[in-house]
């Protein structure tokens, strides 16, 4: 099994989607796969300019920018890979720039003249070498609210859908600060899940080496959350329990007057 992670952090490797990704990579490297992380942040990936150029007949199917600047080599990542990891942080409850500027540009791979019928939606051609890899979303965020991070769910959920291929598990990470453990290790004490979810991770990257998809049992450990209340994801729902969360975690903000 070949798996490539994209990291889309703008932080690169020294966010916690990069963590993330490495206890994921220390699994799968255990179970025999092979694993190649593509940092979005440390390449030079131009922005789809719409020139429209990579549609005409002069040059089709090739980006003006192609040898220019990286994104042809993360297709070529993609197109060896098996299973592509889309990590992504929350950026104001969507995907970050990095990761949409990439998937953006997948566009000159696409013959977008060529209509058809897929997974009963009317799309176009496109190249499923570089889009149709099964894939798993790794959103990672800061806010507890689902509302954080459902927009790019969803975003995923249909892109499997248009690009004709399985996403084959969901991670999510809300309270990532908790992950900050280089920076703050005393949080592992204080927070004991974090060490859980970090082997949930690791007991991640071994399925999807083994099995090429994620069980629903490690989803469920990855997923949870690390805030030590009891039922605290149901509990969230209701509006005196937040107001209650929202005074223990409350700090007063920099903008605030005196
Ligand atoms: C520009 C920006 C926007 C953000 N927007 C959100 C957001 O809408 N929801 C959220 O939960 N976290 C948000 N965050 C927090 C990040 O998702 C969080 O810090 C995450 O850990 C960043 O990933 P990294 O550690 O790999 O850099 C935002 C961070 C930045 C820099």
């Amino acid at each position: 099994m070949k798996i490539l992670a994209l990291n889309a952090s703008h932080r690169g490797e020294k966010g916690v989607t990069a963590f993330l990704l490495h206890q994921l990579q220390q699994g799968a490297l255990e179970s025999g796969a092979t694993w190649e992380t593509a940092t979005l942040a440390r390449l030079k990936i131009n922005r789809c300019l719409a020139c429209a150029e990579c549609q005409g007949e002069d040059h089709p199917l090739t980006c003006v920018y192609h040898a220019k600047d990286d994104a042809y080599q993360v297709f070529a990542q993609m197109a060896s890979a098996d299973l592509l990891i889309f990590a992504t942080p929350i950026y104001l409850m969507t995907m970050t720039g990095l990761m949409k500027t990439l998937l953006d540009r997948t566009y000159a791979t696409m013959d977008v003249s060529a209509v058809r019928l897929s997974n009963g939606l009317i799309h176009h051609h496109l190249n499923p070498a570089i889009s149709s890899k099964p894939f798993v979303p790794l959103l990672v965020c800061s806010n507890l609210e689902n509302a954080s991070w459902q927009n790019a769910a969803d975003y995923f959920r249909r892109y499997a859908r248009f690009m004709e291929t399985r996403q084959v598990g969901q991670l999510i990470r809300n309270a990532s600060n908790l992950f900050e453990l280089k920076k703050h290790p005393h949080l592992a004490q204080r927070f004991p899940k974090v060490l859980e979810v970090i082997a949930a991770y690791q007991q991640a990257g071994r399925e999807l080496a083994t099995r090429g998809q994620l069980s629903w049992h490690t989803q469920r450990r990855a997923n949870q959350e690390v805030i030590p209340v009891p039922f605290f994801w149901l509990l969230k729902h209701f509006r005196p329990i937040k107001q209650r969360i929202v005074t223990v975690l409350n700090t007063p903000s920099i903008f605030e007057e005196e």
